[in-house]
């Protein structure tokens, strides 16, 4: 311990400091001052994500020139994104739907490929361990709406059925509402896992979806709000598709007589993944086959 008496006798040393240029400030200097500190990153694909970061968002910020103000609003709406997350809300997941980018991220990640289902987001309502069902019979536990059959066959890029592939299907009641945000539906109403029979084939019992808005209660919600876009997605079933060997598809089918059809909240429609609701007796009928390609 240094007491009062002896701290007065230590001496200042000056520390020998080498001299720095510091370069004048300019948007070139800064930025390559700001790239070079991520320079000792040693994960290279960290290294390269960063400097793609710090690139656009300098780009970012030379080009709309934000005033102090604007700029703390900015980080405000992001604070609150992030304060409205929760276990069941994921409010950075749905600004990232609703301003294109999940879409472009399924994208580059999922090429299309002939004889492959396209692709959809998967949105924040899937829930694992929805019961079995045999073929023909319903996931529709306490809905009402109109009866529809979904079949068709589950094949591979040469068309060849595959046995035993895996349905993971869900879908809004009739009230807009999926059963996980729902508490008066019944436990995993309108979710059910099917399997393909020895020739490929399924056939999901259901009801004709509806369109519904995404969560708008929150930044998100406000945001798109000011930007006069309405929360809708066209009706539309979702799917999962997979089978042992072979690559999964996250997916979903939308009803082609669907207002909403062309102006998706979230982008997540693709021409391919259209399907019409042939009129029956009792309710409709879809044909639909899906297409998966092997595990690289
Ligand atoms: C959905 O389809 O369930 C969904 C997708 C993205 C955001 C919100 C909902
Ligand atoms: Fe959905």
């Amino acid at each position: 311990m240094i007491t009062r008496t002896e701290s007065k006798s230590i001496k200042l040393i000056p520390i020998k400091v080498e001299s720095e240029t510091v370069t004048e400030f300019s948007e070139q200097s800064h930025l390559e001052e700001a790239l070079h500190r991520v320079q000792k990153t040693t994960d290279p694909r960290l290294k390269e994500v960063l400097e793609a970061f710090i690139k656009h968002m300098f780009a970012f910020v030379n080009d709309v020139k934000p005033s102090e103000k604007e700029w703390m609003a900015g980080i405000q709406f992001l604070t609150e994104v992030g304060q409205k997350c929760d276990n069941v809300r994921q409010e950075y997941i749905l600004f990232s739907d609703t301003f294109g980018i999940t879409m472009l991220v399924d994208h580059h990640n999922h090429k299309a490929v002939p004889g492959v289902t396209e692709s959809s987001v998967l949105g924040p309502f899937y829930r694992e361990g929805a019961p079995a069902y045999q073929n023909g019979e319903s996931m529709c536990q306490d809905s009402a709406g109109d009866p529809v059959v979904i079949a068709g066959t589950v094949k591979d890029v040469q068309g060849k059925p595959i046995a035993n592939a895996k349905l993971d299907v869900w879908q809004t009641a009739a009230n807009g509402f999926y059963q996980v945000q729902d508490p008066l539906q019944s436990d995993f109403n309108l979710s059910g896992v099917y399997h393909t029979d020895d020739d490929g084939h399924f056939e999901v019992r259901t009801v004709k979806p509806v369109s519904y808005t995404v969560p708008d209660d929150g930044p998100v919600g406000r945001l798109l709000n000011a930007t006069g876009r309405h929360a809708y997605r066209p009706a539309h079933v979702h799917f999962v598709i997979s089978a042992d060997n072979y690559k999964p598809v996250v997916t979903q089918l939308f009803t082609d007589d669907d207002a909403y059809l062309r102006s998706d909240a979230v982008f997540g429609v693709k021409d391919s993944l259209v399907i019409h609701y042939t009129p029956e007796d009792k309710g409709y009928k879809v044909s639909y086959d899906f297409g998966l390609k092997s595990a690289d």
